[in-house]
């Protein structure tokens, strides 16, 4: 029987457990890594988590003005170098996770252009967003992919790239936001190569041995959102290409009180890719999660709320449980 505790690998990465802090964007005013992120993760490598993904952290400069972590120049090095320090001092895992915002704008976005693949209102900010041009697409991808090396160059074990919620690449995936008629836009491959593109690039800098992970939305909770066919599209896509882990997400703002809400989306994809499937959303419950661990070919349980809330759960797990 398969355990939440077993040391596994993925590709060439240790995990000494099954649990992975799933990112939650940590406030900082300069893009920086300051003392409270600092306290924030020696808390959570404490409290005996094997892997944590940061929050999300901006690739590009021209986002400079929302309040979350940048890693988009090496002034930002040194501050990331002491946050893979912290973890590795501490015997964990710390995966940085990259992100282009687009219209899903934070804060103030007075003086940013807002890009988007498509001139459509975005429904939850109402930031009318300019069509991205071909040339600004290839320059995010190059931006992520700089971005990356740096993590790798930092200490960090892996990146994550975010496409979910509703960020620039995830809105690339979804019908309603993608209206292009180009090469990026209409079938499903057209949709899925932005990030398909950003993962190669993100490859190409760092090398073959890097953990590179993705995070996905497998449900937008919009009409005209992505389908399932997309989604299987698309992580056969990445799997194929070599990406090292799936984190499986979707609409987790509209799923309070429920548990492993996309059990079912995980457990599809798990069973058709080689590529190793992490679970997020709604994961608090032990016995659940050995349940899923053991019935399905899902390998990993991503927690956010639960972490934030109980940073020290895993070793209250260990010892209810060993
Ligand atoms: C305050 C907050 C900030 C978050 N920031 C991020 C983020 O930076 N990147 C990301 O991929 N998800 C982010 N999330 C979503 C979580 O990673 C996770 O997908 C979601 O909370 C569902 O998991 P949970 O039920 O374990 O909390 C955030 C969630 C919260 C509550």
């Amino acid at each position: 029987m398969k355990t939440l505790f077993d040391t596994t690998h993925v590709e060439n990465m240790v995990l000494k457990n099954r649990f992975i802090r799933a990112a939650i964007g940590e406030k900082t005013t300069d893009g920086h890594v300051n003392q409270y992120i600092l306290d924030l993760y020696t808390n959570l490598a404490q409290g005996g988590v094997g892997t944590m993904i940061t929050g999300f952290t901006l690739v590009d400069e021209s986002e400079k003005s929302y309040p979350i972590m940048a890693f988009y120049d090496d002034s930002f090095a040194d501050g990331h170098r002491s946050l893979t320090n912290t973890a590795h001092s501490l015997n964990a895992n710390i995966i940085l996770q990259l992100v282009y915002v687009g219209s899903y704008v934070m804060g103030n976005a007075a003086g940013v252009t807002v890009l988007a693949p498509s001139a459509v209102e975005n429904l939850n900010k109402k930031t009318i967003p300019k069509e991205i041009s071909l040339e600004e697409i290839k320059n995010i991808q190059n931006k992520f992919a700089n971005a990356a090396l740096r993590a790798k160059n930092a200490g960090y074990d892996g990146i994550e790239i975010h496409a979910a919620h509703g960020f620039l690449l995830s809105q690339f995936m979804t019908p309603y936001y993608n209206r292009r008629n180009d090469l990026y836009g209409g079938s499903t491959p057209n949709r899925a190569r932005m990030a398909l593109e950003t993962y190669e690039a993100i490859r190409k800098a760092v090398g073959n041995d890097y953990p590179v992970w993705i995070k996905i939305n497998v449900v937008d909770g919009i009409e005209d959102g992505v389908s399932f066919d997309d989604v299987l599209y698309l992580c056969n896509e990445l799997s194929n290409k070599g990406i090292d882990a799936i984190e499986i997400s979707g609409n987790w703002k509209s799923r309070e009180n429920q548990s492993a809400y996309f059990k079912d989306e995980a457990e599809a994809i798990a069973s058709k890719n080689k590529t190793a499937v992490i679970l997020t959303g709604g994961n608090n419950d032990f016995k659940e999660m050995t349940e899923i661990l053991n019935t399905t070919k899902i390998s990993y349980f991503g927690m956010a709320r639960a972490l934030a809330k109980y940073p020290d759960l895993i070793n209250k797990f260990v010892k209810e449980n060993t």
